[in-house]
């Protein structure tokens, strides 16, 4: 199960296998900004830090072009981590959007098992 650290803030997500940054970050009531969510607008790029990414589904060149592959650019609505990732988010923070979607992907991970008196009201 990889791992995908974003910076700045150095927040740590656990991913499924196979799945895309973004569906993972969202799987764990996180958000940033994004458009399309099928690869086609751009808009979801990030900085690959460390670690390697590979593509699925096929990205147009003038989507994500080979340079910015080579460079460290990221789709990330479609980049599906090989193993531990850092990426970087451009000109802004990753955004907690539903503390209920973290608490229920905690428990289907292992990490506990939800109980109705202790799960969160809202997110
Ligand atoms: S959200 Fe549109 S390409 Fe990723």
């Amino acid at each position: 199960m990889p791992t995908v650290t974003v910076q700045p803030d150095g927040i740590e997500v656990p991913l499924e296998d196979g799945e895309t940054i973004l569906a993972g970050l969202f799987r764990n009531g996180y958000a940033y900004r994004i458009g399309c969510r099928r690869g086609g607008c751009a808009i979801c790029k990030v900085d690959l830090l460390s670690g390697e990414v590979e593509y699925d589904h096929t990205v147009a060149e003038n989507v994500l072009t080979a340079e910015e592959r080579a460079t460290g650019t990221c789709l990330s609505c479609r980049a599906v981590p090989v193993g531990d990732v850092t990426i970087a988010l451009r000109e802004e923070h990753l955004r907690r959007v539903s503390s209920l979607l973290a608490f229920y992907a905690m428990a289907a991970q292992g990490k506990g098992t939800p109980a109705a008196s202790s799960a969160p009201n809202s997110g």
